[in-house]
């Protein structure tokens, strides 16, 4: 007989979200159009695209955390099986915090200024791992010495303002981590920080993800941080997800020009000097609505009039795990491994 092993439930599964706002005096405007992705225990997921595209939007629609008036959410959310989306706020509350965590873009407005940050981290710890007195000051030192903050001791007494960006950046992080979160949102975690800090920051995430299995969801425009860390790449365009794939596919063979874009504007410390950088032209407000045809086609360099032509569909690549959304993909490019 054989046995059929149930494939694992992954940690993460969104499907076909959307994020309409509706304000009152202004068209609704679809911030989030029918995203889907998975994360397993252990992986790292990257949502990568420029300002506005809706990244974090999704980020905090996982989380619960988009107010409840002039937002309509559609598609699912679920959380180790369990649907998110109309769970009772009480039993996301506990969710939050234990479960999932964010590391969130504005540490600033997501620390409380009037409370100390230590006695933030130990709140933390004494609501979801019992931990209280001294036995929750010791972990909380623990934790900022771990994300590299020097003197910890004495940083658990200080106030979010007294703290320098980087520094707020870290103890957001100390926080998000201190309860072993079994699913991770980071939306930028490392903007703020200058590089050294940076590697130590990814380095901390990688470990976490390594040693406990942690699903996690890098949200980044850096594609360096992408490099260094994601298992699998969705690059989003003004809503959507226009191309996903497992991260050497999508650096090896990147087929929507977004996508090629973003890669060619790195800019290349061993190029020539002289040679100028290469920014994809216009900006994200330059857009076609994705029900008229493909929102980058004003921006793009292969756009032509089929571009228009209505929603792009999906397309998978024959053989390996990509897709994309393009309808004028340049000719199948030489994958490099
Ligand atoms: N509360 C809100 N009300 C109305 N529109 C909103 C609201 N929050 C976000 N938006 C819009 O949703 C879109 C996506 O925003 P989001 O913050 O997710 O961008 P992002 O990809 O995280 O960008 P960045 O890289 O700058 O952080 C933007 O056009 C933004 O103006
Ligand atoms: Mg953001």
């Amino acid at each position: 007989m054989t046995v059929r092993r149930e494939p694992a439930t992954p940690v993460l599964t969104v499907e076909d979200l959307s994020i309409t706002f509706t304000q009152r005096g202004a068209a609704p405007t679809r911030a989030v159009d029918r995203v889907s992705f998975e994360i397993g225990a252990g992986e790292v997921v990257g949502l990568v695209g420029e300002s506005g595209c809706g990244k974090s939007v999704t980020a905090l629609a996982v989380m619960g955390l988009l107010a409840d008036r002039n937002v309509e959410i559609g598609g699912r959310i679920a959380y180790a099986g369990t649907e998110l989306l109309g769970l009772p706020r009480k039993r996301m509350r506990d969710l939050r915090g234990a479960d999932l965590a964010m590391i969130f873009q504005d540490p600033l407005s997501a620390l409380n200024p009037v409370v100390p940050v230590g006695r933030q981290i130990t709140e933390m710890l004494s609501r979801h791992r019992g931990l209280r007195g001294r036995d929750a000051d010791a972990e909380a030192v623990q934790l900022l010495g771990r994300v590299g903050i020097p003197d910890p001791e004495r940083r658990l007494k200080e106030y979010p303002h007294q703290m320098s960006g980087g520094m707020r950046q870290r103890a957001m992080i100390a926080m998000a981590v201190s309860c072993g979160p079994r699913l991770l949102i980071a939306d930028e975690p490392t903007t703020a920080l200058d590089v050294t800090i940076q590697a130590q920051v990814l380095e901390l995430l990688k470990d976490l993800v390594e040693t406990e299995g942690t699903a996690l969801l890098m949200i980044t425009h850096d594609l360096g941080v992408v490099a260094g860390l994601c298992d699998r790449v969705n690059v989003l365009y003004a809503g959507r997800v226009v191309e996903a794939a497992p991260r050497h596919e999508l650096f090896g063979n990147p087929v929507h020009p977004y996508t090629t874009g973003l890669l060619r504007s790195i800019p290349r410390m061993d190029g020539d000097r002289g040679v100028p950088l290469n920014p994809i032209r216009g900006s994200v407000n330059d857009l076609v609505a994705w029900a008229d045809g493909c929102a980058f086609a004003p921006r793009c360099d292969r756009y032509e009039l089929e571009c228009l032509a209505g929603t792009p569909a999906v397309t998978e690549l024959p053989g390996v795990d990509h897709e994309h959304r393009c309808v004028n993909p340049p000719g199948t490019p030489a994958v490099v491994r």
